[in-house]
């Protein structure tokens, strides 16, 4: 652990060698369900934002440069596919370093606040029961059978990924993600890390105007930070969400409750869910379709066809597909596929997502795409290179 006295985050922050300003970040905003570090925890995990923004900000486009000078010029443009760019470029100490340091600080984040956790795995479970039931629901499915890409490895270096339980109404999963999600998207989300849900929601008022939406459903929720803002953004609606993570559901519930907003969570899959045909008239998504399969995703496109109900909406943000920027972009997923157990993301960003809609029942005139524009962003303005969605929530969706 470190010592009180080398905790001065400045120091941490200005290395003394042009480090140049940094993007302004936040931290995340303590409620009742969170768990609590103690000073050293929190400059360590304020250590691993700091260096995830430098990786992000100031080494990664010196790849750029790398590409361009050492690798672009002996490729023929038939081999200029994300894949060949990726083990080009791996040839190349700089690459090698850059996949080390985000290795190495992914392990380094989930070894901090699994040491905050761990302390108080019991006294948070107790606060999370505590603080239940006032607001929405909790619904939990003990026979549900977490899907192989979820069992199988540990997602994203996540130990015991979404779904480990080790105590009685464990919440250990779910406090695990509401601590690192603020390192992760490097405090460019907000002080609830619910930027995305709020801004979604708001494109989605600006895009659909006429949409009033009565029940709407979040798919893969984890802990509803992006959950809640659309109960917030449309108070009328009675508001849903699902996962196959039992202790980040209780989190869930009792984050909620902790942060005085009503939502309902289920233990559900994504893939078939036991909610009525047509009940729903809004059923969106946050980064889930990556984290699945090949042959989930059929079933979940499939599953929102039948949820909707006509004139109903069907929204997923993920990161932008491969369509939306050059092969050199899409070669820097090779980090995520090769070193931080996400195998899915190579095949899902390049798959034509409208024609999946199409071949699950939407009418493909009836699909679009677009970016939602990030309200934290627009009133903040930090360094867009500082971000890891430079400021705009990409999503593909169909109407019912
Ligand atoms: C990256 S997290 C999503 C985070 C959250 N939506 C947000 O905006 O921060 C992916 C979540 O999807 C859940 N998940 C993956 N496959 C699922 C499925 N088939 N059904 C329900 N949940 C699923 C995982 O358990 C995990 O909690």
């Amino acid at each position: 652990m470190l010592a009180n006295r080398a905790l001065n985050t400045d120091t941490i922050c200005h290395d003394g060698q042009g480090y140049g300003t940094i993007a302004p970040m936040t931290n995340s905003r303590p409620h009742a369900a969170m768990p609590t570090p103690t000073h050293d925890e929190a400059a360590h995990e304020r250590f691993c934002q700091n260096l995830a923004v430098k990786l992000e900000s100031r080494f990664r486009p010196q790849l750029r440069t790398l590409y361009e000078d050492r690798v672009r010029p002996h490729l023929k443009a038939s081999d200029e596919s994300p894949r060949v760019i990726a083990k080009a470029m791996r040839r190349f100490d700089q690459t090698r370093q850059w996949y080390r340091l985000r290795t190495d600080n992914q392990d380094r984040m989930y070894a901090v606040s699994g040491a905050i956790i761990d302390r108080q795995l019991e006294s948070l479970a107790a606060r999370a029961k505590s603080l239940s039931g006032a607001l929405g629901s909790l619904s939990l499915d003990p026979t549900i059978k977490i899907p192989n890409y979820l069992a199988d490895q540990d997602i994203h270096r996540k130990p015991g990924g979404y779904h480990t339980e080790r105590t009685t109404d464990d919440v250990a999963a779910g406090a695990e993600y509401d601590r690192t999600i603020t390192v992760h998207n490097m405090g460019s989300q907000g002080a609830n890390n619910d930027d995305p849900g709020i801004s979604l929601a708001a494109e989605i008022k600006r895009r659909f105007p006429a949409l009033k939406p009565r029940r709407i459903l979040d798919l893969g929720c984890t802990i509803g930070n992006n959950t809640l803002p659309f109960a917030t953004a449309f108070p009328e609606a009675e508001v849903h969400g699902i996962d196959c993570s039992a202790p980040c559901l209780r989190y869930a519930h009792a984050r909620a409750n902790a942060l005085g907003v009503g939502a309902h969570f289920h233990q559900m899959n994504a893939e078939a869910t036991t909610f009525e045909e047509s009940s729903f008239d809004l059923v969106v998504s946050r980064i889930l379709l990556h984290e699945t399969s090949r042959a989930a995703l059929p079933r979940i496109f499939r599953e929102c066809h039948r949820l909707l109900s006509p004139g109903g909406v069907m929204l997923h943000c993920d990161a932008p597909q491969f369509d939306e920027m050059d092969a050199y972009q899409a070669s820097l997923r090779d980090w995520d596929a090769t070193c931080n157990n996400e195998p899915f993301m190579l095949t899902v960003y390049a798959l034509p997502l409208e024609s999946l809609y199409a071949e699950a029942g939407f009418d493909k005139a009836q699909t679009f795409r677009g970016y939602a524009a990030s309200q934290y962003f627009q009133r903040h303005h930090p360094d867009p290179n500082a971000t890891r969605s430079g400021g705009k929530y990409f999503f593909t969706g169909a109407v019912r």
